[in-house]
Order: structure tokens, then sequence, then C-alpha cells
């Protein structure tokens, strides 16, 4: 059999796992200094979590989720997303005692889309959640956090914020209604795909990239006709707030998400230098959501990163090689090997050690690593109990016993 990986999947490594531990640790930092906690919750859940809460008729419950049968004939699916995971655990953990609750997680989530560039089947989110606030601050909280965290992380690229309000449930029922008719009255201008959404899910049709659909789109109704004065404020009063932030954004009446659960605010981070799968951020307002899944209730809002589309607009990082590598000259001075191992590890010194007796071949690879210091053991090193440090930018190689090392791997 050959030996692959599944498709859809992929491994990171080499300079990837740098950048992705690099952007794990700006986002920690980032929570900490606004007090979001961190939560893991397990990889599989119930699948009856996800079902009702991102929609019967949404494409990933329609198409996209990995659920198999337990055992014991439960239902299991692997995580989509991750909010209805966080407010799962904020249940059953008793956490609602003391709002707003504020979160924060990393890790994989499970969608079996079609795998293109930025788009994979195992896919790293990063995911920020608050439980127990409709006061607008908390969207301007989380939209900034969104965009001082791609500012860190993304110093030399260009996104684009696009916000959309999409008012309380029972207005944005109305306008899927009246969307419907639309849509329904002009079906043969409609593509094959978006004439199945007519009914289930007419919003979705708004995001079609199919130029008819966009060309029809252009005249449909628009949601800021069914948006309540509450809402209209609640939305002014964020706009507001990100011009006070000096945060640019597009307000975007057409801007759907792709998840049921939205309700209010959404918003959307844009690059245009990815593609199809330009969406680096998204996320929204999901009032009335903890409430159906058997919290209190009380709103909730947050939003998700792609880790993957990140790292593919990511610089390089220039690590510098701090290592010093080892090089003996042979097998019988081991003894003289493992006294500076041990000095090293007590020391905390970061080192390269390859299991291989050549001075020749240790000193080449180290030059190719571009490493400051090589610490050199022969037969007189061992005779006369010293070390000897090369410094390979200048080729000077001074004698030094092991209290004296530090200092010198210093200069
Ligand atoms: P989402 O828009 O489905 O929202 O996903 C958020 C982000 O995850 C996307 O913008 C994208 O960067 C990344 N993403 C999604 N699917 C894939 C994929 N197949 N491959 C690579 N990256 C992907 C949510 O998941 C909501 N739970 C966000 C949220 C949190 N809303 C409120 N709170």
């Amino acid at each position: 059999m050959e030996l692959r990986s599944v498709r859809g999947t992929h491994d990171i490594l080499g300079k990837d796992i740098v950048k992705y531990n690099i952007i794990k640790k700006i986002v920690s930092n980032y929570a900490n200094l606004r007090s979001f906690s961190e939560i893991q919750t397990p990889i599989f859940e119930f699948s009856n979590l996800f079902l009702k809460p991102l929609g019967e008729q949404s494409d990933v419950v329609l198409k996209e989720m990995y659920t198999f049968e337990d055992r014991n004939k439960e239902l299991l699916t692997l995580r989509p997303e991750y909010t209805t995971p966080m407010i799962r655990s904020a249940i059953t953990n008793n956490l609602f005692e003391d709002l707003p609750i504020k979160l924060f997680g990393i890790g994989p989530m499970f969608r079996r889309e079609r795998p293109q560039k930025g788009r994979y089947r195992q896919f790293n989110q990063i995911n920020f959640e608050v439980f127990g606030s409709d006061d607008y601050l908390a969207d301007l909280e989380l939209i900034t956090l969104a965009n001082d965290i791609l500012k860190s992380v993304l110093p030399n690229s260009k996104f684009n914020l696009k916000i959309n309000t999409l008012g309380k449930r029972k207005n944005l029922i109305e306008y899927k209604a009246k969307l419907s008719k639309y849509f329904d009255d002009n079906k043969n201008k409609l593509s094959n795909e978006s004439r199945e959404k007519i009914k289930s899910n007419p919003l979705r049709i708004l995001d079609s990239k199919n130029n008819e659909d966009i060309e029809l789109s252009k005249n449909s109704p628009s949601i800021i006709d069914f948006i309540d004065n509450e809402d209209k404020v609640h939305f002014e009063e964020l706009k507001k707030g990100l011009r006070l932030n000096s945060i640019n954004f597009e307000e975007n009446f057409r801007l759907v998400r792709g998840l049921d659960y939205y309700c209010k605010t959404v918003f959307e981070f844009k690059t245009d230098n990815l593609g199809s799968q330009d969406t680096l951020i998204g996320g929204g307002r999901y009032d009335g959501l903890i409430a159906k899944l058997g919290g209190p209730d009380i709103p909730g809002l947050g939003w998700a990163a792609g880790i993957e589309r990140i790292l593919l607009l990511m610089e390089d990082i220039d690590t510098k090689n701090n290592k010093i590598h080892l090089a003996i000259t042979n097998e019988n001075l081991k003894n003289h090997l493992i006294k500076l191992i041990n000095f090293l590890n007590l020391n905390n010194l970061p080192f390269y050690w390859n299991y291989k007796y050549n001075l020749k071949k240790s000193l080449a690879k180290a030059n190719s690593k571009k490493v400051s210091n090589v610490i050199i053991i022969g037969e007189d090193e061992h005779k006369n109990d010293f070390y000897t440090v090369k410094k390979l930018s200048t080729g000077q190689q001074i004698k030094v016993n092991l209290d004296d090392i530090k200092e010198t791997l210093n200069d």
C-alpha cells in the first residue's frame, strides 16, 4: 500500500511549525493582556451539539461533518468549529455564575470540504468568545483584538474588514422569507446550485461566487430594511468605536455567514492575496444560541481565525541558530564528552550532538548551520582536562575549563 496522508490533511513542520508556535505565543499573549482564559475541549462531541445550531441546511451540516457511530450506537462528530463546543463546556462546567465569560482556544477543526489552497479537511483555528454581554463595546473589543492580532502576525500584509448587521433573529427570519420570494420569482436567472438554496438557505445565495447570482443579488431586498431601531443604534455605535480605534472597515449589507447561529453584528477580515479562500477571520453575534444549547438566555459573540491561511501569508522568520555544536575526534573520548553534556544540560545551554566521531564532518555541519560556537574534544583536551571553543565567525580557538565555558560562549 502506498503510504500517504489523508486528502485535505497536512503535516506542519520545519519553518511552518516555528511560525505556528509564534502565532500561538502572540495569541496567548494578547489573550492574557485582555483577560481571556484558555480552554481546550475534546476533538469530538455528540453530533447533536452541531446539527441544529450550525443549521441543518448549512453546508457544514449537510456535507462536511465527519460523523461516525460509536460502538454503543451514539453518533459522534469531529468538531467542525469551536463556538458550540465552548458553549457546551461553559454549560457543563457551570461557568455562568460570573458574567461575562471570556474564553479563547486554539486547535484543530474538521470539515470535509473540497481541498484547495487555504482550504483543508483538518485545519487549525484560533477562537475567541464572550458570553453574557450585549454591549456594543464587546463587539468592539473582539474586532479590535482580531485586528491587533492580525497586524501583529502579518505586519506586512493588507487585509480588509467587512461588517454587517443581521438584526434580531425574528427580523432575520422575516428577511429570509422576503429573500426566498425574490429569488423564487427570479429563479430562471439563478445558478443551479443557488436554486437549491432558495427555500432552505437563501442567505447563502448572497455570497455565491457565480456571476449570474451576483448580478441578481444586487437588486435583492436588503437586510438593512428589516433591522429595528435598537439594532441600528448598536451597529452605529460599533462603527463609531471602530473609527475611534482607527480601524478601517467596509459596510457590506450582503455579508452573511455560513453558519446559522448568527444575528446582529457579523464581520470578516479578508485578504487579496489568497485567491478564493480569502477570509482570514470570521465571526459575529449569536444571541439565543447559548439558551438553545441548554444554558442561560444570555447573548454571545466571537470569532475564529484560520491558522493555515495566516501561515500562507506569513513571511519566513529569520531564526538565529544559537545551538552550540559538539565535535569529537574519536570514540575513546566519551567520558570527557559526557562531562561536557552534563554541564551544558545543567546550565540550560542549547546544543547539538549527532553521535558521530568525526571532527571534519562535525565542523562542516556546524558551518552549514551557521552556528557561532563549536566545542571541540580531541586527545589533548581529554588528557589535560580542558575544552576548545571554536568561534566560527573568526576561526579563533580558545582553550577553557568547564567552569569558564559559559563566559567564553557569550563573548
Ligand atoms: P468560519 O467562518 O466557518 O467561522 O471559520 C472561521 C475561519 O476558519 C475562516 O475564516 C477560515 O480562516 C478558517 N477556515 C474555515 N474553514 C476552513 C478550512 N476548511 N480550511 C482552512 N481554514 C478554514 C466559524 O468557524 C465560527 N465558529 C467563528 C465564530 C466564532 N463565530 C463566532 N464565534
